[in-house]
């Protein structure tokens, strides 16, 4: 049976990256027989000038019907007048919208080779294998907000953090089913010892993560997370918590690698994945053939693990990386003397030979 893909390359180095990694996947279609069938469509700045719109329907229309999403990246200078409304980041939240998109899935891996790019010691961040599943539909961003307000003579605004048992039970059972392939060991963030939210966050991941017989679970202060991510982050295997705490614990665990162009991201919820590096359209590098394809390449990798159960062929992608880079090739952004330095495409073709 065939497997449909949207690839969306969006705008700058989308084009180059979305290039690499299909070439990657039929490569481990040829060699896994995974049925790939590639369909290419636009969002972003390249939709706005081609369709006056950053996400036509056409795009949403396909996406909908696909089994998966691959996404470059959208955005540039180049559109920086546009109204509010027409924004081509826009095109992300409303494919995250019109997907149901409720999970956002963040792995940080630190193979060997690339520890001393980070700015924490070798030996902390070396194999490092973090999973960052953050709540992305609900919590503070979407609660209530007051702007600011007069009351009483003293100016206030608020916004408010809601979670629901659903809300809360899906991204853990999601979190959970994503431990069973790896270490088995889920950590729940929350503050449950200020916030009313986070107590009934922590009391349903105990009931959510009951289904899971090989799973274990454990809860962690937020404040505590951020400083054991630093001290200690080969102890964490999957980390699940909510947008806000998310947002910011994804980011700061993101630089825990070195660098941007090596991270992806998938978002998870009812409908198809979708697949994209946590890099933006990096305009100023665009259309050199130097922009480091590997966050895009792994974003395909899970692809294949999240929405076609071809966790072999996932992990065939994920080892080729490591082994390239093992091997010392480098894009532009990693390159050190000493190391063999290679473009875009390059390290796509090094990649395929590798699986
Ligand atoms: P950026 O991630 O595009 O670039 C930041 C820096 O990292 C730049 O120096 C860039 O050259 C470098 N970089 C990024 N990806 C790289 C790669 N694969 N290989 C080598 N170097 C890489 O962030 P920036 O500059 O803030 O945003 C540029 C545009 O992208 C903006 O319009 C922004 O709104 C958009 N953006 C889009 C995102 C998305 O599509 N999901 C996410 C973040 C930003
Ligand atoms: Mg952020």
């Amino acid at each position: 049976m065939s497997k449909a893909i949207v690839v969306i390359p969006g705008d700058g180095i989308g084009e180059e990256i979305t290039a690499a990694a299909v070439a990657v996947l039929r490569r481990a279609d040829h060699k896994h027989s995974l049925g790939l069938v590639f369909e290419t469509h636009q969002a972003g700045g390249a939709a706005l000038d081609l369709y006056g719109l950053p996400l036509p329907e056409r795009t949403v229309a396909a996406a909908r019907q696909a089994d998966a999403i691959l996404l470059g990246a959208v955005g540039g200078p180049k559109w920086d007048a546009v109204q509010p409304e027409l924004r081509p980041e826009k095109a992300i939240l409303g494919l995250r919208k019109a997907l149901g998109l409720y999970a956002n899935l963040r792995p940080i891996r630190v193979p060997a080779s690339l520890s001393e790019y980070s700015p924490l010691k070798p030996e902390i961040v070396s194999d490092i294998d973090i999973l960052i599943v953050r709540e992305l539909t609900g919590g503070i961003y979407f609660g209530d907000h007051c702007e600011a307000t007069v009351i009483d003579g003293v100016e206030k605004a608020w916004d408010i953090e809601v979670y629901s048992v659903p809300e809360v039970s899906r991204i853990v059972a999601l979190a959970c089913q994503a431990a069973t392939l790896r270490r088995g060991r889920v950590v729940s963030v929350d503050k449950a010892n200020v916030l009313a939210s986070s107590r009934l966050w922590r009391r349903t991941a105990e009931q959510a993560a009951e289904k899971y017989a090989g799973v274990t679970l454990s809860h962690m202060y937020v404040d505590n997370c951020a400083m054991q991510l630093a001290l200690a982050p080969k102890n964490f295997d999957v980390i699940v918590t909510s947008n806000l705490f998310g947002d910011i614990l994804s980011d700061e665990a993101a630089v825990l690698g070195g660098s941007i162009g090596m991270m992806p991201s998938a978002s998870l919820g009812e409908g198809p994945g979708l697949y994209e590096p946590i890099h933006g359209s990096a305009p100023d590098i665009a259309g050199k053939g130097i922009a480091n394809p590997v966050g895009a390449i792994l974003s395909a990798a899970m692809l294949l693990r999240h929405s076609l159960t071809a966790e072999t062929a996932a992990v065939s992608i994920e080892r080729a990386v490591d082994k390239v880079l093992a091997d010392g090739y480098r894009t532009a952004d990693l390159y050190r003397p000493g190391l063999t330095e290679v473009s875009t495409e390059d390290m796509a073709r090094l990649i395929e030979r590798n699986i």
